[in-house]
């Protein structure tokens, strides 16, 4: 098996994340890295001895590399896809993809004129789980796709963040954070392009200045609909719905309730509270040592209460299979538990690389969910229902 030679841009908080997955897949080999803080840079050399670039232009031109991974903050995501796509690198970028429509565009336009595929993720609509949901649907075997449910309560806005992502002019907040995740598990399991959407989010906590929560109907037409609901704010969380697996697989303690806003509490300034996330970011905490050698995650990744309403049967993904609810009983279609957590990116990465397989999470794919983050701001703001125009069909 090819092993992909991944450069990486940006060892923050979303890098941490996917650690588990690269440092374990064995179809990655750990090929080089940029980032602007020195200690990051020194550890990934040590973990992975692999080349570091003091800048994403350098390591977009390092000739070692078949892919480079974008995990720098949003707003560099359109400098980083072009850098890249013009050294003939593939890129997977983090969603969201773009904070505007036309930095989307241009993404999209600067991989087709480097002749590379653009994937936009890890989002949660890669989880296996999710997968067989819309699998099912697909099989026809419980009709046709009604409606679909999509309910997150967790405590975004208390983690501790950099100034701009306190800033929705700036693409913070909930909606480009994380509502690309409901949205592309709701596009996902709906199967076909959404043609508007209608929603409110407000300001509830002034110290934070962003959006935390928001409620959106995206409608399919023929009468095929999603509601989403999210809501960050740190009281109430979803997880005791998934038997306490939070969202990146593990075993979740419930006694941990509040930490959080308490670890918030400790913070006086913007300067403070950016030096505490990025103790979570790569460099002096744990790294590849330790993700390798971590027990397999007790099941996939989820991003909460997702309910999937078809003719015949309502289908609820969890994090480890699909419970089925259908007219004569119900049952549980179970997954084999994952052996390395999010593989799912390596496998639409992978494929795409080395066997030309148009990814799903293509820059079509990623467009489609920023232009529904934007239109779910506009709608909010204007308090009515915005038309969707850039759709792609999943
Ligand atoms: N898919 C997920 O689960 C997930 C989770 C977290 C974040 N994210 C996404 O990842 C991106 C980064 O967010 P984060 O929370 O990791 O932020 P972060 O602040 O923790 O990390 C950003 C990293 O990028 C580096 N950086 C800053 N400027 C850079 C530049 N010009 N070139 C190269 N590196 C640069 C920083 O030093 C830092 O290491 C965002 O787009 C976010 O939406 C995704």
């Amino acid at each position: 098996m090819r092993r992909i030679r991944l450069g990486v841009a940006g060892l923050g908080r979303a890098f941490m994340l996917m650690l588990p997955t690269l440092a374990r897949d064995t179809r990655v080999e750990m090929a080089a890295c940029a980032d602007p803080r020195p200690e990051a840079r020194a550890r990934f050399a040590q973990d992975f001895g692999a080349r570091t670039h003091d800048s994403v232009e350098a390591l977009c031109a390092d000739p070692g590399l078949d892919a480079v991974y974008i995990a720098s903050p949003h707003q560099f995501h359109v400098a980083h896809v072009r850098a890249a796509a013009a050294a003939g690198k593939h890129v997977l970028v983090e969603k969201p993809m773009a904070l505007t429509v036309e930095d989307g565009l241009a993404m999209i336009a600067a991989a087709r004129e480097g002749g590379i595929h653009l994937l936009v993720g890890h989002s949660h609509s890669f989880d296996a789980p999710y997968l067989r949901a819309r699998e099912i649907i697909r099989s026809g075997e419980y009709g046709a796709i009604r409606m679909v449910t999509a309910l997150n309560f967790t405590d975004y806005l208390y983690r501790p963040r950099r100034p701009e992502e306190l800033d929705t002019a700036q693409g913070g907040g909930a909606i480009f954070s994380q509502a690309p995740h409901q949205v592309e598990v709701a596009r996902l399991l709906a199967g076909r392009p959404a043609r508007s959407i209608r929603a409110t989010a407000t300001v509830w906590d002034r110290a934070r200045g962003t959006e935390g929560a928001f409620n959106a109907l995206l409608d399919f037409g023929e009468g095929l609909s999603a509601t989403l609901t999210y809501n960050g704010h740190g009281h109430f969380d979803t997880d005791e719905f998934q038997d306490w697996i939070g969202e990146m697989g593990a075993r979740r303690d419930p006694a941990a309730y509040g930490t959080a806003r308490a670890a918030l509490r400790a913070v006086s300034s913007p300067e403070e509270e950016a030096a505490l996330k990025e103790r979570r970011a790569y460099g002096t905490g744990s790294g590849a040592a330790e993700a390798r050698n971590a027990p397999p995650p007790p099941a996939y990744n989820h991003f909460g209460l997702v309910i999937a309403s078809c003719e015949r049967a309502d289908l609820r993904p969890t994090p480890s299979g699909v419970m089925v609810y259908a007219d004569h009983g119900r049952h549980f279609d179970p997954l084999p538990p994952p052996d390395v957590p999010r593989a799912e990116v390596i496998d639409e990465l992978h494929a795409a690389i080395f066997n030309n397989t148009p990814p799903l999470h293509d820059g079509a794919w990623g467009l489609a969910t920023a232009e529904i983050c934007l239109c779910l701001l506009e709608s909010a703001r204007t308090g009515r229902e915005v038309a969707l125009r850039h759709q792609a069909t999943p």
